[in-house]
């Protein structure tokens, strides 16, 4: 007879940052925490306080080792970084941009409901449940390109797009992957129609990966019509991959097809799981509402949902998934941006109710 083993403990980096983060984080604590001991799931916490408000101390986002320190991590949980006088390009490039690409974060994922209780601006949303799988380190969003001219009549910009074989390869079997846990339907967003050299070549190399997933079904569709699809029938969508560019704009349009910024979660991940993978709320640090309590922990707790999903955690994470459900649901705990008048506090005690 042997006895079962002890659970590995798990390392998470967490990164509260600036405004409503350091709130919506503090909520998804508590529910990892109660959820955690239940089934029996250890993690230990690491508190960073790299944000503006370091920057506007000390001149930095965080510190010159600071990729190194998250390098031994299993997972880092970020509330949100931004703050009025420090610039956003500060924010983004001196924190969430080196993460995402020091640690090959290829793929951005931002799943897509519609809650029962949750207002979408469509007029009949039905059943919306689908997830935007984003590449998150190549395509558009080089760095690749220049300036030319400043200052002249001929000036010039030029940024090149760079898709390889081995991203869209990688991106594409990630969706496939993920469509077979699902309904089995991924959806290739394109525009090889008008851009003739980098689009036609995903379109080839999706196919080919598609071909490996007899099991899935595959749509290719131009950006342009997807748009309107998301909006005209959002419920035929499951598993949606695209491009850095494409995949941001949709995930964008998709949360706000669903009702409120305020719920959408995403994760960074590399799937490899050499290096820590990244999860955050979708929102950022919201400076209006920042410190009055009122600020919706949905998106951060789910975030911890897709956290709990990668550390291998599934049941834990469906009951969170439960207890989220179970919470909109109710008027008296649905916070401002939805209609209600809940605190975040309230709403994080519902979410500890329901799963204790
Ligand atoms: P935002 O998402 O912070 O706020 C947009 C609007 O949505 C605001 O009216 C806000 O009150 C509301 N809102 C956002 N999250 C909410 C929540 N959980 N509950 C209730 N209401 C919520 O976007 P904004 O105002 O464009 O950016 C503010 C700062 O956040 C900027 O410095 C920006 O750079 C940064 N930002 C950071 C992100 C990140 O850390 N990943 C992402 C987006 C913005
Ligand atoms: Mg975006």
């Amino acid at each position: 007879m042997t006895t079962p083993a002890e659970p590995a403990m798990q390392t998470v980096a967490v990164i509260p940052g600036d405004g409503i983060g350091p709130e919506v984080i503090t909520s998804a604590r508590a529910v990892l925490d109660t959820v955690g001991a239940k089934h029996g799931i250890k993690l230990s916490y690491k508190d960073f306080d790299w944000s503006c408000e370091r920057y506007t101390q000390t001149g930095a986002m965080m510190p010159e080792d600071a990729i190194e320190t998250l390098r031994g991590f299993d997972a880092i949980l970020l509330g949100a970084v931004g703050w009025p006088g420090v610039p956003d390009h500060v924010s983004l490039w001196g924190l969430l941009i080196p993460i995402r690409r020091a640690f090959r974060q290829y793929v951005n994922l931002r799943p897509i409901k519609v809650f029962d209780g949750v207002e979408s601006p469509l007029r009949a949303p039905g059943h919306v449940d689908f997830v935007v799988v984003r590449e998150n380190v190549e395509g558009e969003y080089s760095e690749i390109g220049g300036r030319l001219n400043r200052g002249f009549p001929e000036e010039m910009a030029v940024q090149e797009s760079v898709f390889t074989r081995l991203g869209v390869s990688r991106i594409a079997d990630y969706a496939f992957e993920l469509a077979r846990s699902r309904r089995g339907y991924v959806t290739s967003a394109t525009k090889s129609n008008g851009i003739v050299h980098t689009l036609p070549f995903w379109d080839e190399v999706v196919a080919e990966r598609a071909a490996q997933f007899p099991d899935v079904r595959m749509d290719s569709e131009h950006i342009d019509a997807l748009a309107a699809k998301f909006v005209l029938q959002p419920q035929r969508f499951d598993v949606v991959v695209g491009s850095n560019l494409f995949g941001d704009i949709l995930s964008d349009l998709a949360a706000a097809v669903a009702g409120s910024i305020g719920i959408a979660p995403s994760g960074n991940l590399d799937p490899t799981k050499e290096y820590p993978s990244m999860f955050e709320p979708v929102h950022g640090s919201a400076p209006d509402i920042a410190g009055r309590g009122i600020a919706n922990p949905i998106g951060a707790v789910w975030s911890a949902v897709l956290m709990l999903e990668h550390l291998g955690h599934p049941d834990a994470a469906r009951e969170v998934m439960a207890a989220i459900e179970a919470t909109l649901a109710k008027p008296e705990t649905r916070t401002g941006d939805l209609g209600g008048s809940a605190s975040t506090v309230e709403v994080t005690e519902a979410l500890v109710a329901q799963l204790r």
